[in-house]
């Protein structure tokens, strides 16, 4: 990878939670590691801060919620924090202000013209924050780059993601502009690509002459908490479906790029999108958990919880089958499903190889002989199983699943956090693992019109699978073993 250049690192939203949890953490790690990066970083916002007390809240916060040690947090806040309030409204003067202040702490640390905006601001923000950018002449430098970092959610459906991109667009060339899904900075994530290219025995098989499904399962255990206020605006499929289960879909399904650069890969997972068949309603099943108890935990209904509106229909559980119409992929279902307050956390993708054409062995015990089954387990215990037949002792022939097992944490230890792998990439300008414009509209293109449809949304106990009707498209039961 190539060096990152000296910048200054602008974060529009610099008190926020997202800040301090999981940027200033990721920065503060970037720039002491060997390579070291050379940047400052100035904070904006609508709070009355200034430097001085913008460092002590930023190093309480990267501490107490962002794991850094507090000395090694203050320490490093002094030397790379700065700050500059935004009005509550704020004007073109105010963004002159942030302008001349970027200016002057680039003059004075000799960091040159190239600079980061990060926006960690709210979705509504994105758009008008970029044209001021733009008025200001912040979207360009003459002797260095500019990068404009968007958070997620980008859009709530077509429309608005399509309304953004014009925007951003009016302002900023696509490639200064870094959408971040945190799946992409996920090293389980990542290695799904190592996978496919760095193996060509499984390469080989994947295709619809080998694979009979393919599932792809982010549960969670976690019910929507706190969260209700924004999660009812979303649903599943905005929160999690669109964006994150999208990623893995396309990185699963898509082409073997011809280079591995950013455009290539980007350009094949956009081409698997297009080839996808639109989504029919039995194709579909969502759901919403009721109260109930999670282990010895007790889970408040998704309709009492605060900031829901009473007879909501937000989802937040869904199942979708997708098929991608392609030579490689015709005929084999693609299963996503994701739900809050389920059985317990996992992000897998399950990939159930053809049965044998002749049942060689007979049942056993009333069991199927099982077809092999590859699990790319992403959270929790990141890793990869094989499943396969092997005899079991004895008379006859007794078939029993055994697996081959690859564990990342024993093979490497912990993994770098997402938002670690992400920051540098975005200062060393490899978009590769950033969404890029047709992506986001292609995915949204997809889910657009199953959510103007009008929905119906199935009960289901916290601590299950979700629904009893989604079972019909992601056979649960394949996860027990026989
Ligand atoms: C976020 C969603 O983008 O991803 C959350 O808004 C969800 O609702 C989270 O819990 C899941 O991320 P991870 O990395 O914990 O799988």
């Amino acid at each position: 990878m190539p060096p990152s250049d000296p910048h200054l690192f602008v974060i529009f939203g610099a008190t926020g939670d997202l800040t301090k949890r999981l940027i200033l953490p990721a920065l503060y790690d970037l720039t002491r590691t060997e390579s070291g990066v050379k940047m400052r970083i100035l904070g904006t916002s609508r709070a009355e801060l200034d430097d001085a007390s913008f460092r002590d809240d930023a190093a309480r916060g990267m501490a107490d919620v962002g794991g850094v040690d507090p000395a090694a947090a203050r320490a490093w806040a002094n030397e790379h924090l700065f700050f500059q309030t935004l009005d509550n409204d704020p004007t073109l003067d105010d963004y002159e202000r942030v302008k001349h202040r970027a200016d002057s702490l680039a003059d004075e640390h000799d960091l040159g013209a190239n600079r980061v905006l990060y926006l960690a601001l709210p979705p509504g923000a994105f758009g008008p924050t970029a044209e001021m950018l733009g008025a200001v002449g912040m979207n360009r430098t003459e002797h260095g780059w500019t990068r404009l970092v968007v958070e997620k959610p980008f859009g709530h459906d077509l429309a608005t993601a399509q309304a953004l991109n014009a925007t951003l667009h009016a302002h900023f060339d696509e490639a200064q502009v870094y959408r971040i899904d945190h799946y992409l900075g996920k090293e389980t994530v990542q290695n799904l690509l190592v996978f496919r290219l760095g193996n060509p025995i499984f390469e080989r098989l994947w295709n619809r002459d080998h694979i009979e499904r393919v599932d792809i399962v982010v549960s969670e255990a976690l019910d929507v908490a706190t969260r209700g206020a924004y999660y009812d605006t979303a649903g599943a499929l905005r929160d999690m479906v669109q964006n994150h289960l999208t990623q893995l879909f396309t990185l699963v399904a898509m082409e073997v790029p011809s280079t591995p650069d950013a455009g290539s890969i980007r350009a094949e997972k956009v081409k698997v999108l297009r080839a996808t068949a639109p989504l029919q309603s039995r194709d579909v099943v969502l759901g919403q958990y009721t109260d109930g108890m999670i282990g010895e935990r007790q889970v408040t209904g998704y309709l009492q919880t605060k900031g829901v509106a009473p007879e909501s229909h937000t989802e937040t559980y869904a199942a979708l089958r997708l098929e991608v119409n392609n030579w490689r992929w015709q005929g084999v279902p693609f299963v996503l499903q994701t739900g809050k307050a389920m059985e317990k956390r996992l992000t897998e993708v399950r990939v159930t190889f053809r049965e044998a054409p002749v049942a060689f062995f007979r049942q056993q015990n009333g069991c199927r002989l099982r077809p092999n089954v590859l699990h790319m387990q992403l959270a929790p215990d990141e890793g990869f199983s094989l499943g396969f037949e092997v005899k079991r002792p004895g008379d006859g022939y007794l078939v029993q699943t055994q697996h081959l097992h690859f564990d990342y944490g024993k093979a490497f230890g912990e993994p770098p956090t997402a938002y670690r792998t992400l920051m540098e990439d975005l200062v060393r300008g490899d978009q590769t693992l950033f969404v890029h414009a047709d992506e986001v509209e292609a995915a949204w293109s997809l889910y657009d019109p199953i959510l103007r449809r009008k929905r119906k949304v199935h009960p289901y106990a916290p601590g299950t699978w979700g629904p009893v009707e989604a079972v019909r498209l992601t056979r649960v039961e394949s996860l027990e073993t026989c």
